[in-house]
């Protein structure tokens, strides 16, 4: 039985990896603008508005490839859409990189959205889906592992590219500039990803619902190890009630016209957003600078974040199986109300400083530039072990089998539309003060607490065919 079962874990693990090569994807391509973004404005004598809709406009494709894969997923199988977002990264990387203006621009950046936001829809639904019960929690988390690995590689690469060339604005290889080298750059794993793709069984919940139960079984036996796969078949088919076809229709229900589990779950997304994580990620050099670092130590303390961020993302797939969803959320909740609650503290005692642009900007002196570097990083740390992780394995596990798809995808683009609000209201927010920017976001790491305590229920080692409605 022992042996059973790391045979299976072992290929199992094997195609969650491949799966979440999707996330490594997600984390690349929206990292990945930050580095170029100064210089192609640079070079298409861009003005802050449009600068700030070339960032965000990919976010506007996120929220519909999101939409979109749910249906995909449920007509085609899970590996398809992963073959589709592999092609808009492949599509996204080469166009932007070769960009002629900030119109083309913009589009390939929506096109490589639209894969960003199928990816994120995809990875955790087919992980759940092909995944032991006992380890599902484990492996869904290498989710987020690889979209903190892709953000990484993204800081990496940028730096990398810059450096080689003498600034991102510089030419590079074959007559073509630095920062259009860093889009392209994304084209390498955009490949693999599309080529692993082509390699991973089709989901056997996907496959059940087509009725094809012998390709269903032979993956279960392959993959899950599962004791008595007849059994397991007619379990799935219960809970498909086979004789619907899902559609959004399904997530209807009494609470505001959708079924409670299908609000717990966008709630969910809207929480992980909604306490700022991402202002950190995409604004973080305007952060590191207002606590005394001058721009190139303020990108390596962006590395080190991204670092720390990927560390306990390994003590979060440790625990996740160990102590239960619930548990680690919590925690995570009273640690980043308290960091964040900190930040805003600490940014109350700012000086508005006006440099010789005209541009202003908050800057802190010791003792509470200390105080805001190590509250900054307890709150990474606060979410990256716990709300980063774990509302994308409950995502993936949380809905019934009927509803799985769809509910992701309502769930996932929620949670970029409120990943846009977030990050194009700060520096609104920030202009107001940065108390009050990091108060909101402790506010609703606050709430978030409340709202898992009473809303979210433990979904550790039970089936998928157990979820309910
Ligand atoms: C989660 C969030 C994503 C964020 C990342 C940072 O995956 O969904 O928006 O960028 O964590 O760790």
């Amino acid at each position: 039985m022992e042996r059973q079962h790391t045979r299976t874990s072992g290929r199992v693990i094997g195609i969650a990896i491949a799966a979440a090569l999707g996330g490594f994807l997600f984390g690349f391509d929206t990292a990945v603008i930050n580095g170029a973004v100064d210089a192609l404005a640079a070079d298409f004598e861009l003005e802050a508005a449009l600068k700030g809709f070339a960032v965000s406009s990919a976010l506007l494709g996120c929220v519909a490839g999101a939409w979109f894969a749910g249906s995909i997923a449920n007509r085609w199988g899970r590996v398809p859409v992963m073959l589709v977002a592999a092609i808009l990264f492949l599509v996204s990387a080469i166009g932007s990189g070769l960009a002629f203006g900030v119109i083309d621009l913009i589009v390939w950046r929506v096109v490589g959205g639209l894969g960003v936001g199928a990816a994120s829809v995809i990875a955790p639904a087919y992980i759940a889906e092909v995944s032991p019960a006992r380890i599902r929690g484990r492996l869904g988390s290498l989710q987020q592992l690889a979209i903190v690995l892709g953000i990484f590689a993204a800081l990496l690469s940028n730096a990398l590219l810059a450096g080689i060339a003498g600034g991102s604005n510089a030419v590079l290889w074959w007559g073509i500039d630095a920062w259009r080298w860093m889009f392209m750059a994304e084209a390498i794993p955009a490949i693999v990803y599309g080529v692993m793709s082509l390699r991973l069984p089709e989901s056997p919940r996907f496959l059940v619902r087509k009725g094809d139960y012998d390709r269903a079984s032979q993956v279960l036996l392959d993959f899950t190890g599962e004791p008595d796969v007849n059994l397991k078949i007619q379990q799935i088919r219960d809970s498909l009630d086979s004789e619907k076809r899902e559609s959004l229709r399904d997530l209807a229900g009494p609470v505001l016209g959708l079924k409670p589990i299908v609000w717990v779950g966008l709630l969910l997304s809207v929480f992980q957003q909604f306490v700022g994580i991402n202002v950190i990620f995409y604004y973080s050099t305007t952060l590191w600078r207002s606590v005394g670092f001058d721009e190139s130590s303020a990108l390596t303390t962006s590395v080190i974040t991204s670092i720390t961020n990927i560390a306990v993302t390994i003590v979060a797939i440790i625990l996740v199986d160990r102590v239960g969803r619930r548990a680690l959320l919590l925690s995570g909740s009273v640690l980043m109300t308290l960091s964040l609650g900190t930040m805003a503290l600490a940014f109350s005692f700012a000086e508005l400083v006006t440099a010789a642009d005209g541009t202003t900007s908050a800057e802190l002196a010791a003792p509470w530039s200390i105080i805001a570097l190590i509250a900054a990083n307890l709150f990474v740390v606060g979410f990256g072990a716990t709300w980063g992780p774990v509302v994308w394995v409950l995502l993936g596990e949380m809905f019934p089998n009927r509803i799985r798809a769809s509910a992701l995808a309502v769930a996932a683009a929620a949670q970029w539309v409120a990943n846009f609000f977030i990050s194009t209201t700060f520096p609104v927010f920030s202009d107001i003060s940065l108390t009050f920017a990091y108060g909101f976001y402790a506010f609703f790491s606050l709430l978030s607490f409340f709202f898992v305590l009473w809303k979210v229920r433990e979904t550790k080692g039970r089936e998928l065919e157990d979820m309910e409605g």
